[in-house]
């Protein structure tokens, strides 16, 4: 547990050491400050006598400029100290912050959405926010106030020792209790946070769906929903301070405690004339001077426990292991893509999305994928630039498998229009060349013409600069397809993976698209996937994907004459 805790402050002050010198700064302002507090509460005994008692009145002027010295000096440091304090305290979340940011974009796509989105940004935001108060003031308060107990301790042993041994004989029990509370606040946080993670998923999934609550009128099932998750975090937000304030109450309970006792026996030694009174109200002043800085010790402490619990959580997702591949740079396939008994399932507890699948991808053909809705088009298509990893089979290109090579060179092949394109809140232009930034201004254009989403760019306020999400901009489902059409024409992967690219274009736009992938054929690997089967007729080769299995696979006239599922398939999309 110490070292758990000790671990913990290590961490913490690794992620210090880029703001040294604010830090730095921070502190010494920190005991400036107290430095002159000090010295101006000490200054007043010698000024005052000097002055009235001795009479040496002609200073008396010095003493007003001295005071606005002393209290402009106090208001610049504490002024600087928090300054710099705040500097590496925000710093230093920021810091965390980026590192889970990063460390998101580097996981498994199904780790993170394992973790549900509203926890991960919850880990991001909330939890870093828990670490911060330590940074500002719980390591100030551990380093001024133990110094305070310490020097107040020795006063009071030089004093009189045995006495103060009974006065913090009750101190063991502060330390039992802030022990036990702080573990129990540290998991009330825990709970507490984990309740805010799911808040925000519940509001934005909720929200998500609003067009379906409108027309639905169940408001009050909605509200019951939200209702609930708020419940469950004003319960523990409760335990929190029932927990914080629980360690409070039994410091004060404790100080009285150990008031008694010095009373007590103090009483009773000088009753024996063993302690001069004079004595006595020093030890006891010293005794009750310490339980303040003690109390603040004990709430720095809890906090402590709560950030270190924050911590852990963040630990859990920093821990995450990344996806990784190997060493092998990726090229162009020259014979094709392998799948030998390939098994995925999106989870333990779930069934076989895809089953012993069996499927050899030609280089530079056109091949299609067909199959009902939920058959496994879209899963199988993703383990090809490793979005997913089969847990049996193996997938090659060429000879080599997938996971020797390197992960980036790997995708770098890939060129994909998802079912749902999803487009950045960014320009079209910039939106475009993420996938080939040094792309020129004539090959962008000549991509659009290609994919037919020139034209409606052209009319778009700002044309190609125009900002996606701006001032309420909002493309249509078709004009997001073409877009996303217009990447892939861009960048000209070496493999083109369509996922029903164009099921939301009319057909005399699809058929021009359909013309502009004629320019692509032969030299490039294209993997189609689409339900209108007239766009698929004319591939080289075509699979029939059925409850996550391949259950044929020819050429559209041979799939017409053997393969009953495509022939339904078929006949049913031509009466449509
Ligand atoms: N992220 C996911 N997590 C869990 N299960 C999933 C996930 N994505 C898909 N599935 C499940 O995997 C199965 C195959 O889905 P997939 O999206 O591959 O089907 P599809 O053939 O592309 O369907 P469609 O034609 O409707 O796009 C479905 O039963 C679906 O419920
Ligand atoms: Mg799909």
């Amino acid at each position: 547990m110490k070292s758990d805790l000790f671990s913990f402050i290590k961490t913490i002050f690794s992620f210090i050491r880029p703001f040294w010198k604010k830090f730095f700064i921070g502190l010494t302002c920190a005991v400036l400050t107290s430095l002159i507090t000090g010295f101006s509460t000490w200054a007043i005994k010698p000024v005052f006598n000097f002055v009235f008692v001795e009479k040496h009145y002609e200073y008396f002027k010095f003493v007003p400029p001295f005071l606005i010295i002393i209290f402009t000096l106090l208001g610049f440091f504490s002024l600087l100290q928090a300054y710099f304090m705040k500097a590496v305290s925000t710093g230093v979340v920021n810091l965390v912050r980026l590192e889970l940011f990063k460390k998101c974009l580097f996981l498994p796509v199904l780790k993170l959405s394992k973790q549900t989105t509203g926890q991960t940004v919850s880990r991001v935001i909330n939890d870093t926010a828990q670490i911060e108060p330590i940074l500002g003031n719980t390591f100030q308060t551990i380093f001024k106030e133990s110094l305070t107990v310490l020097s107040l301790l020795i006063v009071a042993f030089l004093q009189k020792w045995d006495l103060t041994l009974i006065a913090f004989s009750t101190v063991p029990i502060i330390i039992f209790g802030a022990k036990i509370l702080g573990f129990k606040t540290r998991r009330a946080r825990k709970l507490a946070q984990n309740a805010t993670g799911e808040l925000t998923h519940k509001m934005h999934e909720i929200l998500g769906g609003i067009k379906e609550i409108k027309l639905s009128g169940s408001y009050e099932k909605i509200i019951e929903l939200f209702s609930k998750e708020l419940d469950k975090f004003y319960k523990w937000s409760l335990k929190i301070t029932k927990y914080r304030e629980g360690s409070k109450s039994l410091v004060d309970a404790v100080t009285g405690l150990g008031g008694a006792l010095v009373i007590g026996y103090g009483g009773y030694l000088i009753i024996r004339e063993a302690l001069s009174p004079g004595a006595f109200l020093s030890i006891l002043t010293a005794i009750l001077l310490i339980f303040n800085p003690m109390r603040k010790l004990a709430k720095a402490y809890t906090g402590l426990k709560e950030a270190q619990g924050a911590w852990t959580r963040i630990q859990e997702v920093l821990q995450l292991e990344e996806e990784k591949g190997g060493n092998l740079k990726a090229f162009p396939p020259k014979k094709g893509f392998l799948f030998k008994n390939v098994y995925f399932k999106y989870s333990e507890e779930l069934s076989w999305v895809l089953k012993d699948i069996n499927l050899f991808i030609p280089a530079n053909k056109v091949i299609a994928l067909v199959g009902p809705s939920g058959s496994g088009k879209t899963t199988l298509v993703s383990l090809l630039p490793r979005f997913y990893d089969p847990q049996q089979g193996k997938i090659y290109l060429d000879n080599t498998l997938l996971k020797d090579f390197d992960i980036l060179s790997l995708r770098s092949l890939f060129g994909m229009v998802l079912q749902e394109p999803f487009l950045f809140n960014l320009s079209i232009k910039e939106n475009l060349i993420m996938a080939k930034p040094e792309a020129t201004e004539e090959e962008i254009i000549k991509a659009c013409k290609l994919a037919k989403a020139h034209e409606f760019i052209e009319k778009l306020p700002k044309g190609y600069d125009t900002v996606l999400g701006e001032e309420g901009l909002s493309l249509s489902g078709g004009q997001k397809q073409r877009l996303a059409l217009a990447r892939v024409f861009l960048k000209k992967p070496p493999v083109i993976i369509l996922d029903e690219a164009t099921s939301q274009l009319d057909t005399i736009t699809e058929q021009a698209i359909q013309e502009a992938l004629d320019n692509f054929k032969g030299s490039y690997t294209i993997i189609i996937i689409a339900h209108r089967l007239s766009t698929v007729n004319k591939a080289d080769r075509i699979f029939v994907l059925d409850k996550g299995q391949i259950v044929a696979e020819g050429t559209h006239q041979e799939l017409l004459e053997r393969c009953s599922l495509y022939k339904n398939l078929y006949l049913t999309f031509q009466k449509t």
